[in-house]
């Protein structure tokens, strides 16, 4: 009987849970033997294994975070690590591993299966949405809407007062929790990694938008841009600074129940993952394009540069003025 595993690895995102579900019922479904690693990586080489079955996973779709938790380990760029868990997996006769995560994730699989002949697939779980060969990654549309809640009730205090948030959202090097928030929530400005600030000039315009009442009195940032801290700092040289809050919006955006569109790809792309498998296949990353699944070579994915969303950008400063 085919054994295969899954793990989920880096930070959590909402649809991990459906996805695990998807490739343990599908794997159950092809009459594989299944098996969860906990913690990641880390349980990999620390052999924190468990057997799932389809009843393990039940009452999981719904629920955010990942059941079998998860973890970073910077060290799995060495050899001498990734030996450990492959020996883990050959000590279990597993042959077949599911890795969700983001790109240290891919890369960790990828050296699995070049290096030591295991049959990897993975699965792109971030909210950073920061990996350029799918157009979505499970858990970037539940932590927008996440961000967009927060900022309604942000804007019903900032309204009142006549006050102005800096609100930094998470993303790592990526601005697009913060591009798509701040355009469905009709940001005044969106700081994104890569384009430049005119302090004054952004000044300017909120008084002059808080003098109209025409402001959503919200600043988003993206972390990837620089703290809301600084920007607080940098935007109170240039206006009365009693005006400025700011507030770092942190892990409340990858908590929970994943959205419908997060559950059903999720679920989508775990199924998938283990037809590729199925198929003979090893060293693939699955994504998503205009509703299609599809796979491709992990290096080939790693390797599509990041994409600028210019136009996107654009249009929400067009929308803000
Ligand atoms: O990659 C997901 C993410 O939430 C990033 O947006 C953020 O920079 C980072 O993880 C935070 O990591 P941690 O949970 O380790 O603090």
């Amino acid at each position: 009987m085919k054994k295969i595993a899954v793990l989920t690895s880096g930070g959590d995102a909402p649809g991990m849970n459906p996805c695990i579900r998807a490739v343990v019922r599908t794997a159950e479904y092809l009459g594989w033997e299944i098996y969860g690693i906990r913690r990641g990586y880390v349980g990999l080489i620390e052999d924190d294994i468990i057997r799932l079955t389809g009843d393990d996973v039940n009452d999981i779709a719904q629920k955010g975070g990942t059941i079998l938790k998860s973890a970073r380990l910077k060290d799995f760029e060495k050899i001498e690590v990734q030996a450990k868990a492959a020996e883990t997996l050959k000590k279990h006769n597993i042959e077949c591993l599911v890795v969700m995560g983001g790109d240290g994730s891919f890369q960790g699989a990828k050296a699995l299966s070049d290096h030591f002949g295991i049959n990897v697939v993975c699965l792109p779980a971030t909210i950073d949405n920061d990996l350029a060969y799918t157009n979505y990654t499970i858990g970037f549309p539940t932590a927008v809407n996440t961000v967009l809640e927060a900022m309604d009730r942000i804007r019903d205090t900032m309204q009142s007062h006549q006050r102005i948030c800096i609100m930094e959202v998470m993303g790592r090097r990526c601005g697009d929790i913060a591009l798509f928030a701040g355009l469905a929530g009709s940001a005044d400005a969106i700081l994104l990694p890569g384009i430049d600030v005119d302090y004054k000039e952004l000044a300017e315009k909120l008084i002059d938008n808080r003098s109209r009442e025409r402001n959503s009195n919200i600043v988003v940032v993206a972390e990837g841009f620089g703290s809301c801290a600084e920007v607080r700092k940098e935007l109170s040289k240039y206006m009365e600074p009693d005006y400025l809050r700011d507030i770092v919006l942190g892990h409340t955006q990858r908590g929970g129940r994943p959205n419908m569109q997060d559950v059903n790809n999720a679920i989508k792309m775990g199924s998938y993952a283990v037809e590729v498998l199925e198929k003979g296949k090893t060293c693939r990353a699955v994504g998503i394009n205009h509703g299609d699944v599809f796979d491709l070579d992990i290096t080939d994915a790693l390797s599509v540069p990041t994409i600028i969303r210019k136009d996107l950008y654009k249009l929400s400063q067009i929308i803000a003025d």
